[in-house]
């Protein structure tokens, strides 16, 4: 194998550190420096893990750095975005791509147009868990695909996070923020949406931090915060999804697919693993072992999985994939909004499945 792809990581907070522990096991990458506007922990952390703390304009600018990971809050991730590929660096950020469709989309074109790679997550679809199930519909195990239902309900992330702020402004949201996994799922398994319908409320114009050092601290929520809408795919399959911050539980399954054969259950698209179930039409629900998707993934994949595919081949997690499902997310808001149908403008390829195999 070449060289590990150098990457200096921008925007340190929760999610930073499961990216840096994959990281110390793959080959294929490596860290380099660090970056926050909060210096204190880009320097803590860069402690920490034996890394460089710069700044974000030095990060961008560094010679050693090729892919700049960005881990900043969704507002910030078009700015950070378009100052690194504007340095000539491959860039690959946290989900949404962008807060809007328009920043996302000049982020695409700027990666376009600098012959750099543009690279998004989630890659929690790269795992065991969705390919394993992508493989069943592609074997034909549940016959033709009619439809699909995705279900995600929490009551909100206010009580766990410590800085929440940002799950409810423009940007955030129960579809925003979650809808990545499963709309991004739901891709991976039925191809690219056409068009949308949807409906949207919002319970409360406040919520409460739960937890840390600002416990107690009202904040506004400026989105909706239940967001349901159905699917059209080119191929014609529906996909019914439902995604809330309203709702306390449910026993629905996070996604299942179904065929004219056939029905599959499909694991958390938030997780790498887990167990895939098929009901045949003359059958009983069943378990199907592991047969396709990367064995351990974890977040950090997408950059190993583009690392690994060279300059030729498309990477899996790619910024026309993470466009186009931001585009079917913002038209569903949209067709929520007015009430009819939105066409969805963009399409993308469904990304090459992945054979049972271990990154390195
Ligand atoms: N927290 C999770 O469990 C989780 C899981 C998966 C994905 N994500 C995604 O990861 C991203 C980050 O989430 P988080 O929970 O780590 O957020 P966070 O608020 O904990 O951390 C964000 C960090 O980015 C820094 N930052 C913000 N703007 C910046 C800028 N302009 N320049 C430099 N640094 C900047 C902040 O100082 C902070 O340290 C979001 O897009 C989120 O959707 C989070």
């Amino acid at each position: 194998m070449g060289q590990p792809l150098r990457i200096g990581v921008v925007g340190l907070g929760a999610i930073s550190g499961a990216y840096l522990s994959t990281f110390e096991r793959l080959d294929a990458v490596r860290p380099v420096a660090v970056a926050d506007l909060d210096e204190a922990r880009a320097k803590a952390v860069a402690k920490e893990r034996g890394l460089r703390a710069l700044t974000v304009d030095e990060l961008v600018a560094d010679p050693e750095v090729e892919l700049v990971l960005n881990l900043t809050v969704p507002a910030a991730h078009a700015e950070i975005a378009l100052k690194a590929i504007a340095a000539g660096k491959h860039v690959y950020g946290e989900k949404p791509l962008a807060a809007t469709l328009d920043e996302a989309r000049a982020v695409v074109e700027a990666g376009r147009l600098a012959g750099v790679r543009v690279g998004c997550a989630p890659d929690t679809v790269l795992g065991t868990g969705v390919q394993t199930a992508r493989k069943a519909v592609d074997d034909g195990l549940i016959g033709a695909p009619v439809a699909a239902t995705a279900t995600m309900v929490t009551p909100g992330h206010e009580r766990w996070h410590p800085d929440p702020d940002f799950y409810y402004r423009p940007g955030g949201g129960p579809l925003l923020d979650m809808g990545p996994y499963y709309v991004t799922a739901l891709v991976t398994l039925l191809g690219p949406v056409a068009s949308v319908v949807g409906a949207a409320s919002r319970t409360r114009t406040t919520r409460t931090i739960g937890s840390g050092p600002r416990a107690g601290e009202v904040i506004p929520v400026e989105i909706d915060t239940h967001v349901t809408g159905v699917l059209r795919h080119e191929s014609g399959a529906l996909s019914t999804l439902v995604m809330s911050f309203d709702s306390v539980a449910t026993r629905a399954s996070n996604i299942e697919v179904h065929g004219q054969a056939g029905s599959l259950v499909v694991p958390d698209p938030n997780r790498f693993d887990g167990e895939v179930r098929i009901h045949p039409l003359d059958g009983e629900w069943e378990a199907l072992p592991p047969s396709a998707g990367y064995r351990d993934a974890a977040r950090g994949y997408g950059i190993a999985d583009l690392a690994a595919a060279g300059a030729r081949v498309p990477a899996r997690a790619n910024g026309e994939l993470a466009y186009h499902v931001l585009d079917v997310m913002s038209s569903l808001l949209d067709a929520a909004e007015g009430g009819a149908a939105v066409e969805v403008a963009s399409t993308c390829e469904r990304p090459a499945a992945v054979p049972l195999s271990d990154l390195t």
